[in-house]
């Protein structure tokens, strides 16, 4: 994909996403915006964006990652099993989270990928668990991330709960996503389990009906254009319990993979959007 091009359209839809927040002055002055009038200019902005999502460029990023040998071990990720057996990503994120036989545990795309960079690549799991967002070899996750989920676009969303611990591990998803506490008194239902709700420009998603379960979790990971990166879904759970002013997840941890268990199943027969294009 053209680079250039690419950062072109960025740079030109950030000044229609200007025009719509803050009204021109040869605006009349009962043009206020009306509610929808945001939604439907980021909607027009997406559209206009499609064929040039950035999160392309960590996609290639990605791929080169997955394929180069590093690490203690100096090896690739190309006899990584994320489900589907060694090395096979076409399909793999639409799938995910699932049940590994060899960790015997549920696991997320993220929590998969630190699996096969300590078990293959001899890295240190402790080191890129507490590494941080875009830090250290998270950064490399977050591109391979891209690469992955860029290869079941289209596809549908297919994750299962017939083994007990899926089962087990929704369950504990969907106890954690109405779990209220904090300052607020806040769960994650007090912000996504209405229709219609919205906070600011965002439209927030049923995440407790398929429709709107899929379109929260069939677009994500995705590029961030008003964080200007590209965010993993550990990333955005992440900065979803920092709105619930909840204290900050461990990254991968059980709890996180388990939201993800709850929206994912919630979301099954959907489509897989990744990687999306978000404000
Ligand atoms: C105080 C309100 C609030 C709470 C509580 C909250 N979120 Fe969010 N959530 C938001 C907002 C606002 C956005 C859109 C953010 C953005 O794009 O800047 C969002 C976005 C999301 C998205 C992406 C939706 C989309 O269409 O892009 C998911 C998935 C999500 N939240 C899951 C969760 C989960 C799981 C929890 C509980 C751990 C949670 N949220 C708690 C406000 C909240």
């Amino acid at each position: 994909m053209n680079k250039h091009l690419a950062y072109g359209v960025v740079i030109a839809s950030f000044a229609i996403l200007q025009g719509c927040t803050s009204p021109s002055k040869n605006e009349a002055p009962s043009a206020t915006a009306p509610s929808g009038s945001a939604t439907d200019e980021i909607a027009k902005y997406r559209e206009m964006i499609a064929d040039g999502n950035p999160a392309d460029l960590y996609d290639a990023a990605g791929e080169e990652i997955w394929k180069k040998p590093m690490g203690p071990k100096n090896v690739s990720l190309q006899k990584c099993d994320l489900g589907k057996g060694p090395g096979v990503v076409k399909g793999a994120s639409a799938e995910l989270p699932r049940y590994f036989k060899d960790t015997n545990k549920v696991q997320d795309l993220e929590s998969r990928l630190v699996t096969c960079m300590v078990k293959l690549q001899g890295y240190d799991a402790n080191e890129i668990i507490k590494a941080g967002f875009e830090k250290g070899k998270r950064k490399d996750i977050e591109a391979v991330v891209a690469y992955v989920v860029a290869n079941s676009k289209g596809m549908p969303i297919k994750v299962s709960v017939k083994h007990p611990k899926e089962k087990e591990m929704y369950e504990l998803g969907k106890k954690s996503f109405f779990f209220q506490g904090g300052p607020m008194d806040f769960s994650c239902a007090s912000c996504h389990a209405e229709d219609n709700k919205r906070i600011r420009l965002q439209d927030l998603p049923n995440i407790t009906k398929p429709q709107g379960a899929a379109l929260g979790w069939g677009y994500w990971p995705a590029y961030r254009v008003s964080s200007g990166n590209f965010w993993t879904m550990q990333r955005r759970l992440n900065d979803c319990y920092r709105q619930q002013r909840f204290p900050e997840p461990i990254y991968i941890s059980d709890n996180t993979i388990a939201l993800s268990m709850y929206m994912a199943v919630n979301a099954n027969g959907g489509l897989v959007n990744t990687p999306g294009l978000k404000r």
